[in-house]
């Protein structure tokens, strides 16, 4: 996928935890990340993600989702690659639905040099221990059957 958007949408490699996540940026200038790819074995969508405009507006919103019913989250925490503060709320697909504020921007650069990073070192500086549904593709069987 990421040969894909590089050879034939144009995007750019921001940064990558090894073989297991890579994040792509357009050569314009753009957040850290429009699109994001996580090593699966199969094809599915993780989350999409809403910027707000505040760590407030994070917070306000993870609040909101619990208030309508909806527990299952992951946050209020910070990345480390793109550096954004998160909250991720499960939605009825299984997929999640983030709140992002103040993530990275890449300028328009030509010698961007994407970092490597380990996995360590590369999932998020602070927040809640990540619950174990959330790196669970719950589509290839779905797509597959
Ligand atoms: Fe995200």
């Amino acid at each position: 996928m990421t040969t894909f958007c590089e050879s034939v949408l144009g995007l750019r490699l921001s940064d990558r935890s090894v073989d297991l996540v890579a994040f792509m940026h357009t050569p314009h200038g753009s957040d850290h990340h429009l699109l994001a790819f996580v090593k699966s074995e199969g094809a599915g969508l993780h989350h999409t993600s809403w910027d707000v405009g505040s760590l407030d507006d994070v917070d306000r919103g993870s609040e909101q989702l619990r208030n309508a019913g909806y527990h299952d989250g992951w946050g209020v925490g910070r990345h480390v690659l793109g550096s954004n503060y998160f909250y991720y709320a499960c939605d009825p697909w299984g997929s999640f639905a983030e709140y992002s504020f103040d993530i990275d921007f890449v300028p328009a650069q030509p010698d961007w040099v994407a970092g490597s990073y380990a996995p360590e070192d590369s999932f998020y500086l602070w927040g809640p221990t990540v619950p174990e549904w959330f790196v669970i593709n719950p589509e290839p069987q779905q797509i597959r059957a």
